[in-house]
């Protein structure tokens, strides 16, 4: 199989993508290929310096402000952006923290509030902008070691940090397929996929406490690439053609760890039906977002 790598892109001239945690890291990297071939790219990133920073080096269009912690500034987002763009082609849903300990603005557990509590209230409210759009969420490896009901507490700051980082990246995963199954019911053009990087030396731990930190930086340094290559499955889930409604991209390495972006499967819980529409009822319930489809 030939490798797939950025000049894969296909040309993306006319597409407005909106890229969440753009700045830096995977998102960086995903906003700088997609700006390459021609995308109005639109930065949303939680530090307007840092986001105008990643812009001027990319050559992006635009950049807004969305902080995932807050459900008031997700709103504010998703209003600025309607308020530009008619049309959006993509949302790339890739923003995220690890290792944390605390919560929301809204008083959710972070990594759960973050990693996806905010990415569900975003799509939702960008819902119909989306018109034969693709949806992209970042997951992680990490999603396979989830086990907890997420229709429990998901407010608990005090669960234990990498299990609170596992569940928020098996929702995403969740969220993704039950997506796809509510747009491909509703007539929708519009697709969902996931995506995971692997391993990829990012800014990801620089708030992790250092317990968490230490060990997880060495291992990252040990098997992890460069941000370019993490971010490769997010591109192919956003651009191939090839690419379907419902796919997880990820690398095609040992564990998925390094190599080049191809369709991995994700976890049997992550293809729990049950699971997927209670995860969905409980967002809909936290975020006082509902979706029209
Ligand atoms: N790196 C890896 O090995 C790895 C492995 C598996 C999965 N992932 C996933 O890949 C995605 C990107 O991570 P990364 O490795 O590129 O990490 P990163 O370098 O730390 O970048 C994360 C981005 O998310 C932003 N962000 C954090 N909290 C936010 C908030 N409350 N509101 C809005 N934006 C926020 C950060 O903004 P600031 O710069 O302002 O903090 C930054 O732009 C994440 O979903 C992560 O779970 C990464």
């Amino acid at each position: 199989m030939p490798r797939w790598t950025e000049t894969d892109v296909p040309d993306q001239r006319g597409q407005v993508a909106v890229v969440t945690g753009a700045n830096t890291g995977i998102g960086f990297e995903t906003a700088r290929v997609l700006a390459r071939r021609g995308a109005t790219v639109v930065l949303a990133c939680r530090d307007p310096a840092r986001g105008g920073t990643a812009a001027e080096k990319i050559g992006a269009a635009d950049t807004v402000r969305l902080d995932l912690a807050s459900l008031a500034s997700v709103r504010d987002a998703a209003e600025t952006i309607r308020r530009r763009y008619d049309r959006i082609d993509l949302l790339v849903n890739n923003a995220g923290v690890t290792g944390m300990r605390g919560r929301t603005e809204d008083g959710f557990e972070l990594q759960f509030g973050v990693n996806h509590l905010g990415h569900f209230a975003l799509t939702g409210l960008l819902l119909d902008r989306l018109h034969d759009a693709r949806i992209v969420t970042v997951s992680s490896i990490g999603h396979r070691l989830a086990r907890l009901d997420l229709t429990g507490d998901t407010a608990d700051p005090q669960r234990g940090r990498g299990d609170a980082y596992s569940r928020s990246k098996l929702a995403n995963l969740l969220f993704t397929h039950e997506l796809h199954r509510r747009l491909r019911a509703a007539g929708h053009a519009t697709q969902a996929l996931a995506a995971h990087p692997g391993g990829a030396t990012t800014e990801i731990f620089r708030y992790s406490s250092p317990w968490f930190r230490v060990p997880n930086l060495l291992i990252a340094r040990l098997l992890g690439r460069t941000p370019a290559m993490g971010a490769l499955p997010t591109l192919r889930a956003a651009t191939d053609p090839t690419a379907t409604s419902g796919e997880y991209y990820g690398p095609d390495g040992l564990l998925e760890i390094r190599g080049y972006p191809r369709r991995v499967e994700a976890s049997r819980r992550a293809h729990d039906p049950d699971a997927q529409r209670r995860l969905w009822e409980a967002s809909e319930r936290l975020t006082g977002v509902k979706y029209a489809i």
